[in-house]
């Protein structure tokens, strides 16, 4: 299928690894320009370069963290401050027992994994109105959906984005932007190996037997692939999706068992 984003500007927060990574590798291979970001330039510019290798696609960098201003400000002078498509993510919160859950902690949460993607989803839309072009789409959690105790902070702050955007994104319906979230559940990436890690050393098993006893869980039997989610990233993002918006899109491998 023809996505019809070659030449479109991408930028897409948090994608020097992991889902970001995935979702920049798709809207490359689909011809978008697409400007990367991570607070590692080392890893940073290896995954560039690896992107321009495999697609030939004009691959930009802006190294720093997505919560600070001027990087959101490089971010979309490196789009040539036209951003067609803009993939909000970030770090996520890690997972802590609510006790020890402090304000601090409860206010960089809702400044990653809120604030942060608003301010940029502010910086893009008017140009994308302008434009009568526009894709947004939201990492956030299945967390969302399904509360995970240990991840509040997370659940909170992504629900709290979602509800903010869901009014803003039947506002910009007619001029053909669309805002949308995809919601991971547990896909293979670092973030989901190192929790796995640490699960095995708290209960004195092997990291295999953690992993296969947490794939047995879901119906799939297994981890999603991260190229799965930056499919689905490149179509919500595509010139093919203008009449999908507001919604909310579970890729869990069936792990959520409700049909709504
Ligand atoms: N993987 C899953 O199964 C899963 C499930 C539910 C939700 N999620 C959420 O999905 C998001 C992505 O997860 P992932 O598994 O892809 O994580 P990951 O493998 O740890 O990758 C995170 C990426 O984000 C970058 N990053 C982190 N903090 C940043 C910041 N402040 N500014 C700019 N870049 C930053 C990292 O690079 P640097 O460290 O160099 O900055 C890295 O490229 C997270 O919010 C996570 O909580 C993931």
């Amino acid at each position: 299928m023809d996505l019809g984003i070659a030449g479109k500007r991408a930028v897409v927060c948090a994608s020097s690894a992991g889902l970001g990574r995935a979702c920049a590798e798709e809207l490359a291979r689909a011809g978008a320009i697409v400007v990367l970001n991570g607070r590692r330039a080392d890893a940073l510019e290896a995954t560039a370069q690896s992107i321009r290798d495999e697609t030939g696609a004009d691959v930009r960098t802006v190294t720093g963290s997505v919560a600070d201003v001027d990087v959101q400000e490089a971010l979309i002078a490196a789009a040539d401050g036209a951003v067609d498509i803009l993939v909000n993510n970030n770090g996520g919160p890690p997972f802590r027992d609510f006790a020890a859950v402090d304000d601090d902690a409860i206010r960089e949460g809702v400044e990653n994994n809120m604030v942060t993607p608003i301010a940029l989803v502010r910086r893009v839309l008017d140009g994308m109105v302008e434009r009568r072009f526009g894709r947004i789409v939201n990492i956030t959690s299945a967390s969302v959906k399904t509360p995970l105790a240990g991840l509040d902070v997370s659940s909170g702050a992504r629900a709290g984005l979602t509800g903010f955007l869901a009014g803003i994104a039947r506002e910009v319906a007619h001029a053909n932007v669309t805002i949308n979230f995809l919601l991971p559940g547990s896909f293979d990436t670092d973030r989901l190996q190192s929790g796995q890690t640490l699960s095995a050393e708290a209960s004195g098993r092997t990291v295999a037997e953690v992993r296969e006893t947490a794939a047995a869980t879901i119906p799939a039997q297994r981890f999603g692939f991260p190229e799965e989610f930056g499919a689905a990233c490149a179509f919500l993002a595509s010139d093919r999706a203008g009449y999908i918006t507001g919604q909310s899109l579970l890729i869990d491998g069936g792990a959520y068992r409700g049909i709504l």
